[in-house]
C-alpha cells in the first residue's frame, strides 16, 4: 500500500505521472476518472484549515466519492481511543484516510494499523499536499521546472521540508535561508540530497535569493506554536519578502506562499498583492493536484 506522508513516499516518476495527470483533468473538457464511485473518504482535522479541507474534499467528490469531514474531538485520538483505533475504524468505511495532525507520529501510527492509503494533509514536520501543488504551479508557469531555482525565506519547517523533497524529485534547485535555530534540520537536508536534490542552505537571505525563479515564504508561527508568537516575530523581523528582496531575486522571478499569509509580517503587502505573485494559481492548485495524487494511490493513474 502506497502512502502519502511525505513527498518522497513517491518516486519521481510517480510524481510525473501525478503533475500530468493533474494538468490532465483540469482542461474543461477532460474528466476525471471516477475511481472513488460509491466510496469514501476519511478527512481528520486536529488544526484549522481553509484551502486543505475544501480542495480535498472537492478532490473527492470530483473523483466520484463521498468526502468525510471528522473534528478532532470527535475522534479524540488517544482521549475517547487510540489513534490505531480510530484509524481502523475509519479505514472499515472508506478507501482513504486523510489526516491533518500535530504529531507526525499520529499518521505513521494510524498507517501501520490500516490497509487503504493515508494521506498527511499537514502534520508538524511535512506538508506533501502542497509542495506537489507548488511544483504544479510552476510547472504551468514556466512549462517545465527542471533546473529552476526555488528559494524559501524563513522557518525551516513542515513545509520548506517537503518542498525541499518534491524539489529534488522533479529536477528544482532548493535553497532556504532561515535565522539560527530555525534552519532545516540536517536529517531533512541529508534526505533531499539522497534523492538526488540541489540544497544549498543560508542564513541571510539576500545571499540565497540571487538568481531565484520563485521566492518562496510560510508563516513565521505556524500552528501550534502560538506560544511562541512573539519571540519568532523578533527572530525573523529581517526575514520578511519585501520588494527590495524580491529585486535581488532573477527579474521574472515569482512569489510563492502556501498561506494563509501575514501580510507586513513574512511578505509585504506589494509583494504578495503584486504582479509577481501567484498565490491564488497555488490555492487552485491544491484540488487539482490533490486529486490526481488520490487517483494514483488507489489506482496507480
Ligand atoms: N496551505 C494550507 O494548507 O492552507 P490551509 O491551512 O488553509 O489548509
Ligand atoms: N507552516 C504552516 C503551514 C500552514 C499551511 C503551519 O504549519 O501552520
Amino acid at each position: 500500500m502506497t502512502n502519502c506522508l511525505e513527498i518522497d513516499d513517491l518516486d519521481a516518476v510517480t510524481v510525473e505521472r501525478i503533475l500530468s495527470n493533474a494538468m490532465k483533468w483540469k482542461m474543461p473538457d477532460a474528466a476525471a476518472p471516477q475511481v472513488l464511485a460509491g466510496k469514501g473518504v476519511a478527512l481528520v482535522f486536529e488544526k484549522p484549515s481553509a484551502r486543505t479541507r475544501t480542495s480535498t474534499e472537492m478532490a473527492v467528490a470530483t473523483l466520484g466519492g463521498h468526502p468525510i469531514y471528522i473534528r478532532p474531538e470527535e475522534v479524540g485520538f488517544d482521549t475517547r481511543e487510540t489513534v490505531e483505533d480510530v484509524g481502523r475504524t475509519l479505514a472499515s468505511y472508506t478507501s482513504v484516510v486523510a489526516a491533518r495532525t500535530f504529531s507526525h507520529d499520529t499518521l505513521v501510527r494510524i498507517a501501520a494499523v490500516v490497509e487503504v492509503p493515508v494521506i498527511n494533509l499537514l502534520s508538524d514536520v511535512a506538508h506533501p499536499c502542497q509542495a506537489l501543488a507548488d511544483v504544479l504551479t510552476l510547472r504551468e508557469h514556466y512549462g517545465s521546472v527542471e533546473g529552476r531555482r526555488l528559494v524559501f525565506v524563513g522557518d525551516g519547517n513542515n513545509v520548506a521540508a517537503s518542498l525541499a523533497y518534491a524539489c529534488a524529485l522533479t529536477g528544482l534547485e532548493f535553497a532556504i535561508s532561515s535565522p539560527v535555530g530555525y534552519e532545516l534540520p540536517e536529517l531533512v537536508v541529508d534526505r533531499a540530497r539522497n534523492l538526488g536534490g540541489s540544497i544549498e542552505t543560508y542564513i541571510e537571505p539576500s545571499d540565497a535569493v540571487e538568481g531565484a525563479d520563485a521566492v518562496y515564504a510560510d508563516v513565521f508561527t505556524s500552528m501550534g506554536q502560538e506560544e511562541q508568537r512573539a519571540q519568532r516575530i523578533e527572530s525573523f523581523a529581517r526575514y520578511q519578502v519585501d520588494s527590495a528582496l524580491m529585486a535581488m531575486a532573477k527579474p521574472s522571478a515569482v512569489f510563492m506562499h502556501c498561506m494563509p499569509a501575514h501580510r507586513g509580517e513574512e511578505v509585504a503587502a506589494d509583494v504578495i498583492d503584486g504582479p509577481q505573485s501567484i498565490i491564488w494559481s497555488q490555492a487552485a492548485n491544491r484540488m487539482d493536484s490533490v486529486r490526481a495524487l488520490i487517483a494514483e494511490l488507489l489506482e496507480g493513474a
